[in-house]
């Protein structure tokens, strides 16, 4: 049952659910699939973990095809079917025992996913720095954000922060990462696959923009990967079972 839900801006929207067993699951980065209630669209919808509150999950989303369109429709009250959590996900132990400055990257829809990110890390004792990058002066979730981390923000048009990209914006910082976690268009997630390797530190990209069914059936998803798979011994992965969190030199993209 969505127990809250709210306009973001002109095309994003965020709803909540309640569900003890998700929420005790759920890792960062990791997703849930959203079923719609109209029977044509029966594939579920992939949507990313924003945030775990006790047991309410909160999910961030933009519309941008039927199935989406239909999920903006409903209201408080309305039922919706969910499996999940789904893929794999951030590792916060690892990560909380392992760098020093830890930064992380959100482009556009890809920013509601690092936000549980923040969270946990902050609750290990950590404070992120946040690079977020918006086109123009609708900010979403930056006050949540400021909550767990030191937020950066970065506007194609410049209206707000720096003008540019995150990646502007992190030099213009001149902070010195030891670790980046982004997601965000691929274009961006190819400038901090290169950011990282440059700075010979590690990255870890969600490719989550790029899924499909979510269900591991469509194929629609695959990425090809440095590593062999090993049960059909080829260069590829499905972001939505393999991913969608990557070591960015571990996928081409
Ligand atoms: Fe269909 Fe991954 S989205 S197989």
């Amino acid at each position: 049952e969505i127990t809250r839900k709210s306009k973001l801006s002109s095309d994003i929207y965020e709803i909540y659910f309640r569900s003890e067993s998700i929420a005790k699951a759920a890792k960062p980065g990791q997703f849930i699939n959203v079923y719609v209630n109209d029977s044509s669209k029966l594939l579920p919808r992939p949507i990313s973990i924003c945030e775990v509150t006790g047991d309410e999950i909160r999910l961030d989303f933009r519309v941008v095809g039927a199935g989406t369109g239909e999920l903006a429709t409903y209201e408080v009250g309305d039922k919706i079917s969910v499996t999940g959590p789904v893929g794999n996900g951030y590792d916060v132990d690892y990560i909380n025992n392992n760098f020093k400055h830890i930064v992380l990257f959100g482009g556009g829809i890809g920013i509601p996913p690092m936000l549980q990110l923040a969270k946990e890390l902050s609750a290990a004792g950590r404070k992120p720095s946040v690079f977020l990058g918006y086109r123009d002066s609708h900010l979403f979730l930056k006050e949540d954000f400021e909550k767990y981390s030191k937020v950066y923000v970065a506007t194609e048009d410049g209206s707000i922060g720096t003008k540019g990209n995150v990646l502007t914006a992190l030099s213009e910082s001149g902070l010195q990462p030891s670790v980046m976690m982004a997601c965000g268009p691929m274009m961006m997630l190819r400038a901090i696959k290169q950011e990282a390797s440059e700075r010979a530190i590690p990255a870890y990209i969600s490719l989550e923009e790029h899924m499909a069914c979510g269900i591991g059936a469509c194929l629609g998803c695959v990425c090809r990967t440095t590593k062999k798979d090993e049960h059909s011994q080829v260069h590829n992965a499905r972001i939505c079972t393999e991913g969608p969190v990557f070591l960015a030199e571990e996928v081409e993209i």
